[in-house]
């Protein structure tokens, strides 16, 4: 069982990336699943219906949130009917949304999990006890369990992969945009890397426009930012092979697309 994860689309830029290269992705590996982070899909804050059922007619088959999943304010008026879209698991009790979603992909069931971090991000329940819960659920179905945890700080990130090594295939880091070079498999077999990174401009900062964010830095006024949409484009993913009846990850890859490091198909 092969599963391709895109980190964080941000914007349009990052929407032409998964056109333009989801099909070739999907040539060259040959994954049965594809899972996008869509929590910057529309104009770098949050998703729409019309982006999430894009996203699907592209070949995904979850979309996974994180701390943007609100700000678009159409959410609550799909998120419900969204099936197999899934925001951070560990929101407050009462949240709409879901944060568990099992797909069924010629049989073989697959455990999709999403969770967020805490640290330098908004206060939420704790993800280590709400992933306990999460993996007993998932465990009463399939081995293969998938999980994206949003993230700030890769201490918190590692710390999950530790967590969850053995009890689930793959845990991947998404949020801060930036993609680490630590993917690995842990000694118990569960996949790790830090940060997947970011599908959408690659000479704006972390997707958005450089000026604005400049500005930010330069003077600390508030500042309203922006996509950048000129300029080169970039896709960050990640490939895992995950032994279909143990759950076991069995190979990682890093998938890094940009005019430095192109594709060859
Ligand atoms: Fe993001
Ligand atoms: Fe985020």
């Amino acid at each position: 069982m092969k599963i391709l994860f895109i980190g964080d689309v941000v914007g349009s830029p990052g929407r032409d990336m998964v056109q333009d290269y989801l099909p070739k992705l999907k040539e060259k590996y040959r994954p049965h699943m594809t899972i996008i982070n869509g929590e910057n899909a529309a104009s770098g804050k949050g998703i729409t219906e019309k982006i999430y059922k894009q996203f699907l007619e592209s070949g995904a088959q979850v979309i996974t949130m994180g701390n943007h999943t609100w700000d678009k304010k159409e959410i609550f008026e799909f998120i419900e009917d969204a099936t197999y879209m899934i925001r951070p698991a560990n929101f407050p009790e009462g949240t709409p949304g879901k944060g568990l979603v099992f797909v069924n992909i010629n049989g073989v069931e697959i455990a999709v999990i999403n969770l967020q971090g805490r640290t330098f991000l908004p206060a939420i329940d704790d993800p280590f006890r709400k992933v306990d819960k999460l993996i007993d659920e998932a465990k009463k179905r399939t081995n293969i369990i998938f999980i994206d945890f949003h993230g700030e700080a890769t201490s918190e990130k590692q710390a999950m992969g530790w967590y969850t090594d053995g009890r689930v295939s793959a845990v991947v880091g998404t949020h801060t945009h930036t993609q680490t070079a630590d993917e690995r498999i842990l000694p118990e077999g569960t996949a790790y890397i830090s940060d997947v990174g970011m599908t959408g401009s690659y000479d704006g900062i972390l997707g958005m426009e450089r000026e604005a964010v400049l500005k930010r830095f330069l003077t600390s006024l508030p500042v309203r930012f922006e996509i950048n949409k000129k300029g080169r484009k970039q896709l960050n993913g990640f490939i895992v092979s995950i032994d279909k009846n143990s759950g076991k990850a069995m190979k990682v890859e890093r998938i890094l697309i940009n005019d430095d490091h192109p594709f060859f198909g």
